[in-house]
């Protein structure tokens, strides 16, 4: 299956990043250009492109261009800067290790890192497909299907994880249609997903976040990505996906997890340690440049939050389907891979 946009494109010749500005959709599909280390910790920071997958594949070639003209020892600098760009997603902080453990001296830094960026652009758009494979048995004929965020092919360098276990659905012939939550404050649901889904005409209805009760009773599952999966299987993804979850519970609809094994962080016990970004004000503040909330009022604004792992039916990996109790399968499945 392939997509009509590329996320990411590294142009080698003119040492620069080509990425899909997810800013601007849905009313523009437009195209921006990183050249240096602080485009991308800048397009990484506001969200130019953003989902887990992606944001490692990005930060991994954010590396490969310092390494074009810098000493190693910069390098390493430059790959601790992008690092720090956003702190919940652990496939950042998993990409730009495996980049660092590339760097030797100076010999040749560039071809080894852009050949290791490559490597995880090629790992991420395999293990979204295999996501697809292993989930698509979970979509059952005529289902309806609630998502949160956007966790498709905009999230990665691939067909994407969540969405992705969708598109390989539809292509073997199921048909379902999809619910997707707007996602405030950023709207990845609203702005991203509809736009994607409808793209590959997949029957798409857009709900506000506070609809999700509402239309719960009705689903066969739902379905959403991750940003970090604890060793226990407590899963951190975009802010309203606890929610979802307690009211799947209540209604007793399987709750579905779809991420690769670059998402799981073996080095925490559980949801407790996971870093929660917390965004500025004004995403909340205003809407469309426009102030909507009273100025005395105060703000919180946390893009993520940690979905415990008793509340997740099966995590669904490019090594198959992960079923509780999780955390000696999620130490097996994240076994031998880099
Ligand atoms: O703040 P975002 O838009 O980067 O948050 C994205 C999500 O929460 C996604 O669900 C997650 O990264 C998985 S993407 C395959």
């Amino acid at each position: 299956m392939k997509m009509q946009f590329k996320t990411i494109e590294y142009n080698k010749q003119n040492n620069e990043i080509i990425i899909l500005d997810q800013t601007k959709l849905p009313e523009e599909e437009k195209y921006m250009k990183l050249k240096t280390v602080e485009d991308m910790y800048n397009a990484i920071k506001n969200m130019h492109l953003r989902g887990a997958p992606l944001i490692g594949v990005a930060a991994a070639y954010g590396v490969v261009l310092a390494a074009c003209s810098d000493s190693s020892a910069d390098v390493i600098k430059a790959a601790d800067y992008i690092k720090s760009a956003r702190p919940t997603a652990v496939n950042l902080g998993w990409a730009i290790q495996r980049m660092k453990d590339k760097i030797g001296d100076e010999k040749n830094l560039f071809e080894i890192l852009l050949k290791e960026a490559r490597s995880i652009e090629n790992e991420d758009k395999e293990s979204c497909r295999k996501i697809g494979e292993f989930g698509t048995d979970l979509i059952k004929d005529n289902s309806k299907i609630m998502v949160h965020c956007n966790a498709g092919a905009l999230a990665t360098s691939g067909i994407g994880t969540a969405l992705g276990v969708l598109y390989t659905a539809k292509s073997r012939g199921k048909k379902f249609e999809v619910y997707s939550c707007e996602t405030r404050p950023l709207l990845q649901g609203a702005r991203l997903t509809s736009w994607e889904l409808t793209a590959n005409d997949i029957e798409t209805y857009t709900i506000c976040d506070n609809m999700a009760a509402t239309y719960m009773p009705d689903m066969n599952l739902v379905l959403v990505g991750a940003d970090r999966i604890a060793s226990n299987g407590d899963t951190a993804n975009k802010i309203g996906t606890k929610g979802l979850a307690i009211i799947a519970q209540h209604y007793n609809v399987p709750f579905y997890v779809a991420a690769p094994i670059s998402t799981f962080d073996l080095n925490i016990k559980s949801g407790n340690d996971i870093p929660i970004e917390i965004r500025c004000e004004d995403e909340i503040r205003k809407f469309n440049t426009k102030g909507i909330v009273a100025e005395k009022a105060k703000i919180c604004n946390p893009a993520f939050d940690v979905t415990p792992a008793s509340l997740i039916t099966n995590i669904i990996t490019e090594k198959g389907i992960i079923k509780p109790p999780f955390e000696h399968k999620i130490e097996k499945a994240t076994k031998n891979v880099q």
